[in-house]
């Protein structure tokens, strides 16, 4: 089954406490937190001092997506708060293979990014260090945007190379995911879906995050 995990992108951060415990008793699998620095991405949101009151009202594990130019500052800020996953982007790393190691060295999974022009054939030599590959179906920055169609046939690609390099490594997308695409995700092997305006548009969240635990 398709594992969900609601972007608090979304959430009234007014009522970040109810939002967080509200999406954890309807039933998500992991808790998303977009990190954004206002350089790689032209918006900015929230640090460890937000996130960590988020980490104590979450009873589900957190998936932090770092959208930032300094990862390993960004790795070191949040690795304290023990999340499940830290995802960076390929696009604004030199040394992947290196922060995959560190990431690894706190006890958290790593994962990596890609923007929807980065084809799956640039991580083909991390596949075997990795726990995920995140696969953006928007371009990353903001909510409420629309599904990018070619991640589909990308991540049928990513599919058939972790099946052959790491069949643990998990396929997770992330932008515009809905009720209307789920089933095409779970056709080409997407096992965790991020999804913030269709679950905090939803007056019942439990139903909405049903729907995509196809
Ligand atoms: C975009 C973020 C996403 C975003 C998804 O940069 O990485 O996690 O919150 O929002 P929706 O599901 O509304 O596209
Ligand atoms: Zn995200």
């Amino acid at each position: 089954m398709i594992k969900v995990a609601p972007s608090i992108l979304s959430a009234d951060f007014g009522n970040l406490q109810r939002d967080v415990e509200e999406i954890c008793n309807a039933g998500c699998d992991l808790v998303h937190v977009d990190v954004m620095d206002g350089h790689f991405v032209p918006n900015l949101t929230i640090g460890p001092v937000v996130v960590s009151s988020v980490a104590k009202c979450a009873t589900k594990p957190l998936d932090i997506h770092l959208m930032v130019e300094n990862n390993t500052f960004f790795v070191e800020l949040f690795a304290p708060l023990k999340p499940e996953y830290i995802s960076f982007h390929i696009e604004e790393e030199k040394h992947p293979h290196r922060l995959i190691q560190k990431i690894r060295s706190y006890g958290i999974k790593p994962a990596i990014v890609l923007n929807p022009h980065t084809p799956p054939e640039s991580i083909e030599y991390l596949l075997e260090d990795l726990d995920m590959v995140l696969l953006m179906s928007v371009n990353p920055g903001f909510g409420g945007q629309s599904f990018i169609e070619s991640v589909l046939p990308k991540a049928k690609k990513l599919n058939e190379m972790r099946n052959k390099l790491n069949p643990n490594c998990l396929i997770e997308v992330d932008g515009g995911v809905s009720d209307k695409n789920i089933r095409s995700l779970k056709a080409v092997g997407v096992d965790v879906v991020v999804a913030g305006s269709y679950v905090f548009k939803h007056e019942d969240k439990k139903a909405a995050i049903e729907s995509l635990q196809v």
